[in-house]
Protein backbone atom coordinates (compact mmCIF):
# COMPACT_ATOMS: atom_id res chain seq x y z
CA UNK A 1 0.00 0.00 0.00
CA UNK A 2 1.08 3.70 -0.63
CA UNK A 3 1.05 6.84 1.04
CA UNK A 4 -1.01 9.34 -1.33
CA UNK A 5 -0.76 13.04 -1.02
CA UNK A 6 -3.70 15.00 -2.29
CA UNK A 7 -4.16 18.76 -3.67
CA UNK A 8 -7.51 20.14 -2.71
CA UNK A 9 -10.31 19.15 -0.74
CA UNK A 10 -13.10 19.81 -3.30
CA UNK A 11 -15.31 17.06 -5.28
CA UNK A 12 -12.19 15.46 -7.29
CA UNK A 13 -9.57 15.78 -4.53
CA UNK A 14 -12.13 14.49 -1.52
CA UNK A 15 -13.70 11.45 -3.72
CA UNK A 16 -10.19 10.07 -4.71
CA UNK A 17 -8.83 10.10 -1.22
CA UNK A 18 -11.66 8.76 0.24
CA UNK A 19 -11.44 6.18 -2.75
CA UNK A 20 -7.76 5.53 -2.33
CA UNK A 21 -8.45 5.13 1.59
CA UNK A 22 -11.08 2.60 0.85
CA UNK A 23 -8.38 0.59 -1.82
CA UNK A 24 -6.03 0.77 1.34
CA UNK A 25 -3.72 3.54 0.97
CA UNK A 26 -2.68 6.14 3.30
CA UNK A 27 -4.20 9.56 2.29
CA UNK A 28 -3.05 13.09 3.30
CA UNK A 29 -5.39 15.55 2.28
CA UNK A 30 -3.93 18.93 1.66
CA UNK A 31 -6.24 22.28 1.12
CA UNK A 32 -5.44 26.02 1.42
CA UNK A 33 -9.13 26.84 2.90
CA UNK A 34 -9.07 26.25 7.01
CA UNK A 35 -12.69 26.04 6.97
CA UNK A 36 -12.34 23.06 5.09
CA UNK A 37 -9.77 21.34 6.66
CA UNK A 38 -11.18 22.03 9.82
CA UNK A 39 -14.71 20.74 8.79
CA UNK A 40 -12.84 17.80 7.64
CA UNK A 41 -11.41 17.06 10.73
CA UNK A 42 -14.64 17.39 12.48
CA UNK A 43 -15.98 14.45 10.18
CA UNK A 44 -17.65 17.51 7.83
CA UNK A 45 -18.33 17.26 4.42
CA UNK A 46 -18.96 21.12 2.86
CA UNK A 47 -20.66 19.66 -0.30
CA UNK A 48 -22.70 17.27 -1.06
CA UNK A 49 -22.17 14.14 -2.69
CA UNK A 50 -23.45 10.01 -1.89
CA UNK A 51 -21.29 7.91 -0.02
CA UNK A 52 -18.00 10.50 0.55
CA UNK A 53 -19.07 11.49 4.29
CA UNK A 54 -19.61 7.39 4.81
CA UNK A 55 -16.01 6.72 3.14
CA UNK A 56 -14.47 9.30 5.00
CA UNK A 57 -15.96 8.10 8.48
CA UNK A 58 -15.04 4.43 7.55
CA UNK A 59 -11.61 4.93 6.46
CA UNK A 60 -10.92 7.91 9.42
CA UNK A 61 -7.47 6.05 10.66
CA UNK A 62 -5.91 6.22 6.91
CA UNK A 63 -7.02 9.66 6.00
CA UNK A 64 -5.29 13.19 7.46
CA UNK A 65 -6.38 16.54 6.46
CA UNK A 66 -3.54 19.41 6.81
CA UNK A 67 -3.11 22.89 5.86
CA UNK A 68 0.58 22.52 6.03
CA UNK A 69 2.45 21.11 2.71
CA UNK A 70 4.94 19.83 4.68
CA UNK A 71 2.93 17.44 5.20
CA UNK A 72 2.78 15.82 2.14
CA UNK A 73 6.31 15.24 1.79
CA UNK A 74 7.04 12.04 2.56
CA UNK A 75 4.20 10.66 -0.27
CA UNK A 76 5.15 8.73 -2.78
CA UNK A 77 2.44 10.15 -5.01
CA UNK A 78 1.10 13.98 -5.00
CA UNK A 79 -2.43 13.97 -6.79
CA UNK A 80 -3.03 17.47 -8.05
CA UNK A 81 -6.91 18.10 -7.46
CA UNK A 82 -6.99 21.53 -7.35
CA UNK A 83 -9.53 24.05 -9.95
CA UNK A 84 -8.93 25.06 -12.86
CA UNK A 85 -11.79 27.41 -13.80
CA UNK A 86 -11.96 29.89 -17.07
CA UNK A 87 -10.37 33.16 -17.19
CA UNK A 88 -11.90 36.15 -18.95
CA UNK A 89 -10.42 34.49 -22.23
CA UNK A 90 -12.05 31.53 -22.09
CA UNK A 91 -8.99 29.53 -21.17
CA UNK A 92 -8.46 27.26 -18.31
CA UNK A 93 -6.53 29.03 -14.81
CA UNK A 94 -3.58 27.11 -14.43
CA UNK A 95 -2.64 29.59 -11.50
CA UNK A 96 -3.94 26.97 -8.43
CA UNK A 97 -1.85 24.00 -10.53
CA UNK A 98 1.65 26.26 -10.52
CA UNK A 99 0.65 27.29 -7.00
CA UNK A 100 1.05 23.42 -6.00
CA UNK A 101 4.30 23.04 -8.27
CA UNK A 102 5.89 26.29 -6.59
CA UNK A 103 4.42 25.46 -3.24
CA UNK A 104 6.02 21.64 -3.64
CA UNK A 105 8.07 20.81 -0.27
CA UNK A 106 11.84 19.20 -0.80
CA UNK A 107 10.85 15.20 -2.03
CA UNK A 108 13.29 12.54 -1.73
CA UNK A 109 13.39 9.22 -3.46
CA UNK A 110 10.89 8.80 -6.98
CA UNK A 111 7.52 10.22 -6.20
CA UNK A 112 5.33 10.94 -8.41
CA UNK A 113 3.17 14.25 -9.53
CA UNK A 114 -0.45 13.07 -10.64
CA UNK A 115 -2.33 15.88 -13.12
CA UNK A 116 -6.08 14.30 -11.84
CA UNK A 117 -7.07 18.35 -12.29
CA UNK A 118 -8.44 19.03 -16.16
CA UNK A 119 -5.29 20.77 -17.80
CA UNK A 120 -5.12 22.12 -21.96
CA UNK A 121 -3.17 20.17 -23.86
CA UNK A 122 0.76 20.87 -23.15
CA UNK A 123 0.26 21.38 -19.77
CA UNK A 124 1.85 18.42 -18.66
CA UNK A 125 5.31 19.44 -21.07
CA UNK A 126 5.21 22.84 -18.95
CA UNK A 127 5.00 21.17 -15.58
CA UNK A 128 7.85 18.68 -16.27
CA UNK A 129 10.18 21.87 -17.28
CA UNK A 130 9.04 23.70 -14.00
CA UNK A 131 9.82 20.69 -12.00
CA UNK A 132 13.65 20.29 -13.45
CA UNK A 133 14.16 24.47 -13.36
CA UNK A 134 13.39 23.74 -10.03
CA UNK A 135 15.99 21.13 -9.60
CA UNK A 136 13.06 18.00 -9.20
CA UNK A 137 14.22 16.13 -11.77
CA UNK A 138 13.85 13.38 -9.29
CA UNK A 139 10.02 13.62 -9.17
CA UNK A 140 8.01 12.15 -11.69
CA UNK A 141 5.31 13.32 -13.34
CA UNK A 142 1.71 12.06 -14.62
CA UNK A 143 -1.57 12.93 -16.41
CA UNK A 144 -3.83 10.71 -15.19
CA UNK A 145 -7.42 13.31 -15.86
CA UNK A 146 -10.48 12.28 -13.62
CA UNK A 147 -13.73 11.14 -15.57
CA UNK A 148 -16.31 11.31 -12.15
CA UNK A 149 -19.56 12.68 -12.42
CA UNK A 150 -21.39 14.66 -9.32
CA UNK A 151 -23.79 12.57 -8.15
CA UNK A 152 -22.23 9.35 -8.67
CA UNK A 153 -19.03 10.43 -8.26
CA UNK A 154 -17.84 7.55 -5.74
CA UNK A 155 -19.42 4.64 -7.96
CA UNK A 156 -17.25 6.58 -11.17
CA UNK A 157 -14.41 6.25 -9.59
CA UNK A 158 -14.32 2.90 -8.24
CA UNK A 159 -15.75 1.49 -11.04
CA UNK A 160 -14.89 3.85 -13.90
CA UNK A 161 -15.22 2.89 -18.09
CA UNK A 162 -11.51 3.43 -18.09
CA UNK A 163 -8.20 4.66 -16.35
CA UNK A 164 -5.75 7.06 -18.86
CA UNK A 165 -2.38 7.54 -17.45
CA UNK A 166 0.15 9.07 -19.57
CA UNK A 167 3.67 9.57 -18.68
CA UNK A 168 6.77 10.87 -19.90
CA UNK A 169 8.77 7.59 -18.17
CA UNK A 170 6.74 4.13 -18.22
CA UNK A 171 8.04 3.53 -14.68
CA UNK A 172 6.37 6.66 -13.27
CA UNK A 173 2.87 5.23 -15.31
CA UNK A 174 3.44 1.88 -13.99
CA UNK A 175 3.57 3.09 -10.48
CA UNK A 176 0.02 4.84 -10.74
CA UNK A 177 -1.10 1.92 -12.20
CA UNK A 178 -0.62 0.00 -9.53
CA UNK A 179 -1.91 2.39 -7.42
CA UNK A 180 -5.49 1.30 -9.02
CA UNK A 181 -4.70 -2.48 -9.38
CA UNK A 182 -8.01 -3.23 -7.47
CA UNK A 183 -10.03 -1.98 -9.67
CA UNK A 184 -11.33 -3.69 -12.62
CA UNK A 185 -10.71 -0.94 -15.54
CA UNK A 186 -9.18 -0.98 -18.86
CA UNK A 187 -5.68 1.50 -18.48
CA UNK A 188 -5.28 3.29 -21.44
CA UNK A 189 -1.45 4.03 -21.48
CA UNK A 190 -0.35 7.18 -23.42
CA UNK A 191 2.11 9.76 -23.93
CA UNK A 192 1.10 13.36 -21.20
CA UNK A 193 -0.58 15.05 -24.21
CA UNK A 194 -2.59 12.53 -25.60
CA UNK A 195 -3.87 11.33 -22.03
CA UNK A 196 -4.82 15.49 -21.16
CA UNK A 197 -6.67 15.73 -24.86
CA UNK A 198 -8.61 12.04 -23.77
CA UNK A 199 -9.90 14.14 -20.96
CA UNK A 200 -10.73 17.49 -23.24
CA UNK A 201 -12.42 14.99 -26.24
CA UNK A 202 -14.40 13.03 -23.95
CA UNK A 203 -16.21 16.14 -22.35
CA UNK A 204 -16.49 17.18 -25.69
CA UNK A 205 -18.07 14.78 -26.99
CA UNK A 206 -20.49 14.26 -24.33
CA UNK A 207 -21.92 17.89 -24.71
CA UNK A 208 -22.03 17.48 -28.75
CA UNK A 209 -24.39 14.69 -27.55
CA UNK A 210 -26.24 16.55 -25.39
CA UNK A 211 -26.55 19.77 -27.93
CA UNK A 212 -27.45 17.05 -31.05
CA UNK A 213 -30.21 15.69 -28.97
CA UNK A 214 -31.08 18.82 -27.69
CA UNK A 215 -31.70 20.61 -31.36
CA UNK A 216 -33.13 16.95 -32.52
CA UNK A 217 -35.94 18.39 -29.85
CA UNK A 218 -36.21 21.91 -30.64
CA UNK A 219 -36.97 20.28 -34.58
CA UNK A 220 -39.66 17.52 -32.78
CA UNK A 221 -41.00 20.28 -30.97
CA UNK A 222 -41.27 21.93 -34.47
CA UNK A 223 -42.78 19.05 -36.18
CA UNK A 224 -45.03 17.58 -33.55
CA UNK A 225 -42.46 14.18 -33.24
CA UNK A 226 -41.24 12.97 -29.46
CA UNK A 227 -37.73 13.42 -28.60
CA UNK A 228 -37.89 10.47 -26.01
CA UNK A 229 -39.47 7.80 -28.29
CA UNK A 230 -36.79 9.50 -30.95
CA UNK A 231 -33.63 8.75 -28.59
CA UNK A 232 -34.74 5.45 -27.36
CA UNK A 233 -34.53 4.79 -31.34
CA UNK A 234 -31.75 6.39 -31.72
CA UNK A 235 -29.98 4.98 -28.91
CA UNK A 236 -30.40 1.37 -29.73
CA UNK A 237 -28.47 1.46 -32.27
CA UNK A 238 -25.03 -0.49 -31.15
CA UNK A 239 -23.22 2.04 -33.03
CA UNK A 240 -24.23 5.17 -31.43
CA UNK A 241 -25.53 3.72 -27.51
CA UNK A 242 -27.76 5.65 -25.33
CA UNK A 243 -26.18 7.53 -23.25
CA UNK A 244 -26.47 11.41 -23.39
CA UNK A 245 -29.03 11.68 -25.22
CA UNK A 246 -31.72 13.30 -22.44
CA UNK A 247 -33.01 16.38 -24.26
CA UNK A 248 -33.38 19.31 -21.80
CA UNK A 249 -32.39 22.62 -20.94
CA UNK A 250 -28.79 22.33 -21.69
CA UNK A 251 -25.50 21.06 -19.52
CA UNK A 252 -24.19 23.01 -16.61
CA UNK A 253 -22.02 22.17 -14.12
CA UNK A 254 -18.42 23.20 -12.97
CA UNK A 255 -16.52 21.15 -16.00
CA UNK A 256 -18.59 20.96 -19.05
CA UNK A 257 -18.91 24.83 -19.98
CA UNK A 258 -15.37 25.58 -18.67
CA UNK A 259 -13.99 22.59 -20.64
CA UNK A 260 -15.93 23.80 -23.91
CA UNK A 261 -14.72 26.93 -23.40
CA UNK A 262 -10.64 25.97 -22.70
CA UNK A 263 -10.69 23.18 -25.77
CA UNK A 264 -12.27 25.85 -27.83
CA UNK A 265 -9.71 28.25 -26.78
CA UNK A 266 -6.70 25.65 -26.93
CA UNK A 267 -7.81 25.63 -30.49
CA UNK A 268 -8.21 28.59 -31.10
CA UNK A 269 -4.52 29.38 -29.59
CA UNK A 270 -2.82 26.57 -31.88
CA UNK A 271 -4.39 28.48 -35.16
CA UNK A 272 -7.58 26.25 -35.36
CA UNK A 273 -11.29 27.20 -35.76
CA UNK A 274 -12.74 24.39 -33.70
CA UNK A 275 -16.66 24.97 -35.62
CA UNK A 276 -18.30 21.72 -34.27
CA UNK A 277 -17.38 22.82 -30.55
CA UNK A 278 -18.70 26.56 -31.29
CA UNK A 279 -21.52 25.23 -32.23
CA UNK A 280 -22.57 22.80 -29.32
CA UNK A 281 -21.45 25.63 -26.92
CA UNK A 282 -24.20 28.17 -29.04
CA UNK A 283 -26.96 25.51 -29.02
CA UNK A 284 -26.37 25.10 -25.14
CA UNK A 285 -27.08 28.79 -24.52
CA UNK A 286 -29.80 28.82 -26.66
CA UNK A 287 -31.42 25.77 -24.65
CA UNK A 288 -31.29 27.57 -21.36
CA UNK A 289 -33.34 30.52 -22.74
CA UNK A 290 -36.02 28.54 -24.79
CA UNK A 291 -38.16 27.90 -21.54
CA UNK A 292 -38.50 31.84 -21.74
CA UNK A 293 -40.24 31.45 -24.70
CA UNK A 294 -42.42 28.23 -23.48
CA UNK A 295 -44.10 30.34 -20.49
CA UNK A 296 -44.72 33.33 -22.90
CA UNK A 297 -46.35 31.17 -25.43
CA UNK A 298 -48.71 30.25 -22.46
CA UNK A 299 -49.07 33.19 -20.33
CA UNK A 300 -48.58 36.09 -22.66
CA UNK A 301 -46.25 39.18 -20.97
CA UNK A 302 -44.14 37.58 -17.94
CA UNK A 303 -44.90 40.45 -16.08
CA UNK A 304 -45.90 40.47 -12.59
CA UNK A 305 -46.39 36.52 -13.27
CA UNK A 306 -45.55 34.07 -10.20
CA UNK A 307 -43.40 31.13 -11.70
CA UNK A 308 -41.40 28.71 -9.36
CA UNK A 309 -38.11 27.30 -9.87
CA UNK A 310 -38.04 23.58 -9.08
CA UNK A 311 -34.47 22.37 -9.03
CA UNK A 312 -31.63 24.92 -8.88
CA UNK A 313 -28.13 22.29 -8.86
CA UNK A 314 -27.12 21.84 -12.26
CA UNK A 315 -28.04 18.32 -12.07
CA UNK A 316 -29.44 15.75 -9.43
CA UNK A 317 -27.14 14.41 -6.78
CA UNK A 318 -25.28 17.15 -6.07
CA UNK A 319 -25.32 20.93 -4.51
CA UNK A 320 -23.03 21.88 -6.80
CA UNK A 321 -24.64 25.45 -8.47
CA UNK A 322 -21.58 26.41 -10.67
CA UNK A 323 -22.82 27.53 -14.19
CA UNK A 324 -26.31 25.84 -13.23
CA UNK A 325 -29.45 26.46 -16.26
CA UNK A 326 -30.94 27.77 -12.89
CA UNK A 327 -28.86 30.99 -12.86
CA UNK A 328 -29.26 31.62 -16.66
CA UNK A 329 -32.87 30.87 -16.30
CA UNK A 330 -33.69 32.92 -13.25
CA UNK A 331 -31.86 36.01 -14.39
CA UNK A 332 -33.94 35.90 -17.86
CA UNK A 333 -37.17 35.69 -15.60
CA UNK A 334 -36.35 38.54 -13.47
CA UNK A 335 -35.46 40.50 -16.55
CA UNK A 336 -39.18 39.60 -18.32
CA UNK A 337 -40.56 40.79 -14.92
CA UNK A 338 -41.60 37.69 -13.42
CA UNK A 339 -41.67 37.14 -9.85
CA UNK A 340 -39.50 33.94 -9.14
CA UNK A 341 -39.58 31.47 -6.05
CA UNK A 342 -36.72 28.78 -6.21
CA UNK A 343 -36.50 25.45 -4.17
CA UNK A 344 -33.68 22.72 -4.29
CA UNK A 345 -33.56 20.25 -1.76
CA UNK A 346 -29.87 20.33 -1.12
CA UNK A 347 -28.31 23.68 -3.15
CA UNK A 348 -27.71 27.13 -1.95
CA UNK A 349 -30.44 29.02 -3.69
CA UNK A 350 -28.26 32.71 -2.04
CA UNK A 351 -26.09 31.43 -5.76
CA UNK A 352 -29.24 32.69 -7.75
CA UNK A 353 -29.45 37.09 -8.30
CA UNK A 354 -30.98 39.06 -6.20
CA UNK A 355 -34.70 39.04 -6.51
CA UNK A 356 -35.50 35.46 -6.46
CA UNK A 357 -37.25 34.19 -3.28
CA UNK A 358 -35.52 30.76 -1.95
CA UNK A 359 -37.98 28.99 -0.11
CA UNK A 360 -38.13 25.53 1.79
CA UNK A 361 -40.73 23.13 0.21
CA UNK A 362 -41.80 22.70 -3.27
CA UNK A 363 -45.77 23.12 -1.74
CA UNK A 364 -44.19 27.02 -0.60
CA UNK A 365 -42.62 27.31 -4.54
CA UNK A 366 -45.57 26.37 -6.25
CA UNK A 367 -48.60 27.98 -4.43
CA UNK A 368 -50.10 30.82 -6.04
CA UNK A 369 -47.48 30.47 -9.41
CA UNK A 370 -48.93 30.60 -12.56
CA UNK A 371 -46.48 27.88 -13.90
CA UNK A 372 -44.10 25.75 -12.26
CA UNK A 373 -40.83 24.95 -13.75
CA UNK A 374 -38.51 21.78 -13.53
CA UNK A 375 -35.25 22.81 -13.74
CA UNK A 376 -33.30 19.86 -11.97
CA UNK A 377 -34.24 15.86 -12.26
CA UNK A 378 -35.04 15.33 -8.85
CA UNK A 379 -36.81 12.49 -7.78
CA UNK A 380 -39.23 14.27 -4.97
CA UNK A 381 -40.62 16.10 -8.52
CA UNK A 382 -41.75 12.92 -9.64
CA UNK A 383 -44.86 13.43 -7.75
CA UNK A 384 -45.78 16.91 -8.99
CA UNK A 385 -48.79 16.83 -10.67
CA UNK A 386 -50.49 16.06 -7.80
CA UNK A 387 -54.30 17.24 -6.91
CA UNK A 388 -52.63 19.27 -3.82
CA UNK A 389 -50.53 20.97 -6.23
CA UNK A 390 -53.55 21.91 -8.89
CA UNK A 391 -55.21 23.17 -6.40
CA UNK A 392 -52.61 25.95 -5.25
CA UNK A 393 -51.18 26.69 -8.34
CA UNK A 394 -53.05 30.06 -9.75
CA UNK A 395 -52.86 28.63 -13.42
CA UNK A 396 -51.81 24.70 -13.19
CA UNK A 397 -48.99 24.82 -15.88
CA UNK A 398 -45.96 22.98 -15.93
CA UNK A 399 -43.07 23.13 -17.92
CA UNK A 400 -41.07 20.08 -17.71
CA UNK A 401 -37.36 20.85 -18.60
CA UNK A 402 -35.99 17.25 -17.42
CA UNK A 403 -38.77 15.59 -19.59
CA UNK A 404 -39.10 13.79 -15.80
CA UNK A 405 -43.07 14.23 -16.02
CA UNK A 406 -45.09 11.62 -17.82
CA UNK A 407 -47.24 14.14 -20.58
CA UNK A 408 -50.08 11.76 -20.87
CA UNK A 409 -50.51 11.49 -16.63
CA UNK A 410 -49.44 15.37 -15.89
CA UNK A 411 -52.46 16.34 -18.41
CA UNK A 412 -54.76 13.52 -17.00
CA UNK A 413 -54.00 15.30 -13.77
CA UNK A 414 -55.46 19.03 -15.19
CA UNK A 415 -52.31 20.30 -15.88
CA UNK A 416 -51.10 22.09 -18.97
CA UNK A 417 -47.82 20.35 -19.46
CA UNK A 418 -45.16 21.57 -22.17
CA UNK A 419 -42.04 18.81 -22.01
CA UNK A 420 -38.67 19.45 -23.94
CA UNK A 421 -39.19 18.21 -27.97
CA UNK A 422 -42.65 16.34 -27.10
CA UNK A 423 -45.41 17.15 -28.73
CA UNK A 424 -47.61 19.41 -27.60
CA UNK A 425 -51.25 18.60 -26.64
CA UNK A 426 -54.50 20.22 -28.31
CA UNK A 427 -55.82 20.36 -24.58
CA UNK A 428 -53.13 22.81 -23.71
CA UNK A 429 -53.32 26.27 -24.27
CA UNK A 430 -52.22 26.83 -27.85
CA UNK A 431 -49.41 29.09 -29.15
CA UNK A 432 -50.03 32.47 -29.46
CA UNK A 433 -48.52 33.28 -32.90
CA UNK A 434 -46.93 37.05 -32.73
CA UNK A 435 -49.65 39.28 -34.70
CA UNK A 436 -48.88 39.67 -38.24
CA UNK A 437 -47.43 43.11 -39.57
CA UNK A 438 -49.22 45.94 -41.24
CA UNK A 439 -49.30 45.36 -44.50
CA UNK A 440 -46.95 48.33 -46.10
CA UNK A 441 -48.38 50.84 -48.05
CA UNK A 442 -46.51 50.89 -51.45
N1 LIG B 1 -16.19 18.28 -10.23
C1 LIG B 1 -16.18 17.37 -11.18
O1 LIG B 1 -17.21 16.74 -11.48
C2 LIG B 1 -14.92 17.05 -11.94
C3 LIG B 1 -14.84 15.87 -12.69
C4 LIG B 1 -13.68 15.59 -13.38
C5 LIG B 1 -12.63 16.49 -13.35
N2 LIG B 1 -12.74 17.65 -12.66
C6 LIG B 1 -11.60 18.56 -12.65
O2 LIG B 1 -10.89 18.39 -11.42
C7 LIG B 1 -10.38 19.64 -10.95
C8 LIG B 1 -10.93 19.91 -9.57
O3 LIG B 1 -12.33 20.05 -9.67
P1 LIG B 1 -13.26 20.11 -8.37
O4 LIG B 1 -14.65 20.14 -8.85
O5 LIG B 1 -12.82 19.07 -7.41
O6 LIG B 1 -12.85 21.56 -7.81
P2 LIG B 1 -13.26 22.19 -6.41
O7 LIG B 1 -13.31 23.65 -6.62
O8 LIG B 1 -14.43 21.48 -5.83
O9 LIG B 1 -12.00 21.85 -5.48
C9 LIG B 1 -10.72 22.36 -5.67
C10 LIG B 1 -10.06 22.47 -4.29
O10 LIG B 1 -8.68 22.82 -4.48
C11 LIG B 1 -8.33 23.67 -3.40
N3 LIG B 1 -7.06 24.34 -3.69
C12 LIG B 1 -6.83 25.44 -4.45
N4 LIG B 1 -5.50 25.73 -4.45
C13 LIG B 1 -4.89 24.77 -3.69
C14 LIG B 1 -3.54 24.51 -3.32
N5 LIG B 1 -2.53 25.28 -3.73
N6 LIG B 1 -3.29 23.45 -2.53
C15 LIG B 1 -4.29 22.64 -2.11
N7 LIG B 1 -5.58 22.83 -2.44
C16 LIG B 1 -5.88 23.89 -3.22
C17 LIG B 1 -9.53 24.59 -3.28
O11 LIG B 1 -9.55 25.27 -2.05
C18 LIG B 1 -10.67 23.59 -3.43
O12 LIG B 1 -11.05 23.04 -2.19
C19 LIG B 1 -10.77 20.67 -12.01
O13 LIG B 1 -9.73 20.81 -12.93
C20 LIG B 1 -11.98 20.03 -12.68
O14 LIG B 1 -12.13 20.47 -14.00
C21 LIG B 1 -13.86 17.95 -11.93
Amino acid sequence: MSKVGIFGAGWVGLVTGACFAELGHQVVVRDVVPAKIEALRRGDVLFHEDGVPELLDAHAGRLTYTLDVADVADCEFLFVCVDTPPTYSGDADLSRVWTVIDELPDLDGRPVLVMKSTVPVGTGEKIRAGLDQRGLEHVGYVSNPEFLAEGTAVRDFMHPDRIAIGAFHADDGDAVARLYEQIDAPIVRSDVNSAEMIKLAANAFLMTRISFINEIANVCEATGADVVKVAEGVGLDHRLGPHFLRAGIGYGGSCFPKDSLALKQLASNSGYHFQLLSAVIEVNELQKRRVIGKLTRHLGSLRGKNVALLGLAFKAGTDDMREAPSIVLASRLLAEGAEVRAWDPVADGGKLPKGVEVVPTVADAVRGADAAVIVTEWEELRGLASPEVRATMANPLIIDGRNLLDPDETRRAGFAYEGVGRPVSPTDVLPQLPEAAPAQEA
